[in-house]
């Protein structure tokens, strides 16, 4: 029986949060958050949304094992998976592990050292364009900012040469959000609740048909076109184009690049400027190590050992706020984790949130210090530290994110001071978000000193 559980595991507590009738749906909806921070007496609890039984898995070794074993034990899987399959069906991120192997092969040439060389010439430029097309005392929107960067760097990288890559890229970021966002939805809600005509649902139907034929147009044009430069051109070329299914299997990755690598950066970009502005001295620091770089430096991976403060920064802030907060596995045959015992098709989940705020693995978690960092490794795999996961589908676009926000970071520190509009005012997460980002984020840009 699905997710039904063998022998002691009957003793797993309930996450916190239970409310009969909507089990833990609500706790969910309403600040995932809060309801992931008191997740810490358990290694382990059952979680009811909708009529199935899943479990939050909150031992860092447990986790761990979960994502080294994606080829045989565990895959993709649970509710998450299947409302985003209904939408990519075989793109990289949510396809099930036996076209995985080979779907990530013809991925890695887009993302190889020298791939993301020259995708650093898009982040710099971009983000020196975004950072002159700023004034002194601006309010910046600071995530709707970020996101039109990330989706600019995405979409310059995926088609370099293009002249606009694409009339509708504006509509593209809000489309993706709103995509999202119903994906998550849909997973929370049981079917009989998600009507065409419920604005989340209309919203969402209206973002997939504007993001597939918006896909669909680039990938015609630039096999026409022969497109042999930037991701597309790696991604177009890595195949027979003749091959049937070609054109559906570049359209889901195409989607997956979209939804996995453009809010995700933006959101620990935006996340990552809220700290700057909180914290002026983290900003000395940065600005320290920023300004001793050439000016004329096109790589980051050359200057990695002159930027440690700016590194410690950045994992502090994925630590802190990891984009992908939550992601779930199914068990494809019996299996233990701990001393339980699970049947094949149990639902997993595990947090990067609950796992990097949790006060047994981090200490004083919910204080921002880089400093925890010094001495380490820069964004090093330390033990519960997973904000891109880890195993065989970690993210493929990490050095990517990291390079992206790296470009953006310095490009605004060189020229900006960042202050908080109205100090003190807490800044929450967006509801109801896929990825964990600022629910509204205005600071005030001024010249440096
Ligand atoms: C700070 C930014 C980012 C974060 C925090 C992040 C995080 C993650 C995480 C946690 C996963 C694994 C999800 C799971 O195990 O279920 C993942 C997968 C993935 N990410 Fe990222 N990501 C970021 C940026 C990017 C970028 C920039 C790209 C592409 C340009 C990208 C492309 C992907 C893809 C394609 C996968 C699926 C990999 C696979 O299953 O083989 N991500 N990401």
């Amino acid at each position: 029986m699905k997710g039904s559980v063998v022998g002691e595991n009957r003793l797993i507590p309930l996450a916190p949060g239970y409310i009969p009738g909507i089990g833990h749906a609500g706790a969910l909806l309403k600040d995932p958050f809060r309801w992931l921070r008191r997740c810490v007496n358990s290694d382990i609890y059952r979680v009811k949304v909708g009529p199935s039984t899943s479990y939050l898995v909150t031992d860092v070794d447990m986790v761990q094992e979960i994502l080294s074993n994606s080829d045989g034990g565990f895959d993709k899987g649970g509710p998450l998976f299947s409302s985003i399959r209904q939408v990519v069906p075989n793109g990289l991120a949510s396809c099930p592990a036996h076209v995985h192997r080979r779907q990530r092969r013809l991925m890695q040439p887009a993302f190889s050292p020298s791939a993301i060389k020259n995708a650093e010439a898009i982040m710099e430029a971009y983000a020196e364009e975004l950072a002159e097309s700023w004034v002194p005392e601006q309010l910046v929107d600071v995530v709707s900012e970020m996101n039109r960067a990330t989706l600019h760097i995405l979409w310059g990288s995926l088609l370099p040469s293009a002249e606009s890559p694409l009339a509708d890229l504006e509509k593209m970021g809000p489309a993706v959000s709103d995509l999202m966002r119903g994906i998550l939805i849909r997973t929370a809600i049981p079917s009989k609740m998600q009507h065409p005509l419920l604005p989340f649902n209309r919203r969402f139907l209206q973002a997939i048909d504007f993001i597939d034929t918006a896909t669909r147009q680039i990938i015609r044009s630039a096999v026409e076109q022969n497109i042999s430069e930037g991701l597309l051109g790696v991604l177009i070329n890595s195949e027979s184009r003749d091959r049937e299914g070609f054109e559906e299997e570049l359209r889901d990755q195409i989607i997956t690049l979209l939804v996995a690598g453009t809010e995700t950066s933006a959101s620990t970009l935006s996340w990552a400027l809220y700290r700057l502005a909180a914290n002026p001295n983290l900003v000395d620091q940065i600005r320290s190590e920023v300004d001793a770089l050439p000016s004329d430096r096109l790589s980051i991976s050359a200057y990695r050992k002159e930027l440690p403060a700016t590194l410690n920064f950045v994992s502090e802030t994925l630590r802190m706020y990891p984009a992908i907060w939550m992601s779930s596995r199914t068990s494809v045959s019996t299996i233990r984790l701990g001393s339980n015992s699970f049947e094949a098709g149990t639902d997993f989940f595990f947090s990067s949130y609950q796992l990097q705020h949790d006060p047994r693995t981090f200490e004083s978690p919910e204080i921002f210090s880089p400093e925890r960092w010094s001495g380490q490794l820069p964004l090093s795999s330390r033990p519960g530290f997973i904000p891109f996961s880890g195993g065989g589908r970690k993210c493929i676009g990490d050095r990517f994110a990291v390079y992206e926000i790296l470009h953006v970071l310095i490009a605004i520190v060189r020229r900006w001071e960042v202050s908080l509009v109205s100090p003190g005012t807490a800044i929450k997460p967006r509801r109801l978000a896929a990825n964990l980002t600022p629910e509204r984020l205005f600071l005030r840009i001024d010249k440096r000193p």
